[in-house]
């Protein structure tokens, strides 16, 4: 079996290796990404993907430990990231640091990720210091949606890109071991690559990152109501498992299922 990876692993790779990532919210999905990636993601986005929230806003940190949990029993790999939920990290860095080390020691993950540029450089700086591996997230950080608007392409035109490029630098400085970039243009992708010390890991902002991320159920086809143009789907398993449920529907109410082979006999007691 190979060794765990954790936040300076992924680090190192900045110039070397891509770095592969995807979400993974339970036991069982965490088992396949497990096999497959470098960094496994319990993003937020679990309250819209699999408790059928309108946005990550009500996401709490007890789903958060509790999914974390879950993964962290199905991946033996993969650098185990979990994402600080909206509200448990923003009031100030002794908060965050509060948060972080409850969801470090309650799922057992290799680090933290938190949104937000140049404001959260402060709180990054204290919980690396004091042994808490973080990731950043800037360009769409759907954490502020309200305040963004919508789920915009971010860092459009010369004036928002130097802001969304200093802000990770930022982070960087501050200590974080790699920083997300979500919905910026590929250009910026790009720049941002160039002039951070750590892993990009990309969201729909182009090929140049260093890393990739995904959320799995939209890759899979599990999670339809949106389709983002940055989601590629390696799979339609929702048509697969829509498929599977209405052939049981139609056995069980034509008396098909369950046949001899399901049954049991009244045999001999043991
Ligand atoms: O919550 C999430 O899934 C994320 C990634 C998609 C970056 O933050
Ligand atoms: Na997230």
């Amino acid at each position: 079996r190979k060794p765990r990876l954790g936040a300076a692993d992924i680090r190192a790779r900045k110039g070397h290796e891509p770095v592969v990532c995807l979400t993974a919210y339970t036991t069982p999905v965490a088992k396949l990404v497990d096999r497959h990636c470098d960094l496994v993601l319990v993003g937020d986005s679990v309250g819209m993907v699999l408790h059928g929230l309108p946005s990550t806003l009500g996401v709490t940190m007890e789903m958060m430990i509790l999914h974390g949990q879950a993964v962290a029993r199905g991946a033996s790999q993969a650098c185990i990231t979990v994402d600080m939920p909206f509200g448990s990290y923003e009031r100030g860095r002794e908060q965050a640091f509060e948060n972080a080390a409850r969801l470090m020691a309650e799922t057992g993950c290799q680090a933290v990720k938190l949104e937000g540029g140049r404001h959260m450089a402060d709180t990054v700086a204290f919980l690396v210091q004091r042994g808490i591996p973080v990731m950043g997230h800037v360009g769409l950080t759907p954490q502020s949606v309200n305040t963004l608007g919508g789920y915009k392409v971010q860092g459009r035109g010369h004036h928002e890109a130097d802001r969304v490029t200093r802000d990770a630098i930022a982070l960087a400085d501050a200590g974080a071991f790699a920083v997300v970039l979500e919905k910026l243009p590929e250009t910026l992708g790009q720049r941002i690559t160039q002039e951070i010390a750590v892993p990009t890991i990309g969201i729909g902002a182009g090929v140049d990152c260093d890393g990739q991320v995904l959320v799995v159920d939209d890759m899979l086809g599990l999670f339809t109501d949106f389709h983002p143009k940055f989601v590629k789907r390696y799979a339609e398993l929702g048509e697969t498992a829509d498929a599977a449920i209405a052939a049981y529907a139609a056995d069980v109410r034509a008396r098909r299922f369950p046949g001899p082979e399901h049954s049991f006999g009244a045999g001999t007691p043991a």
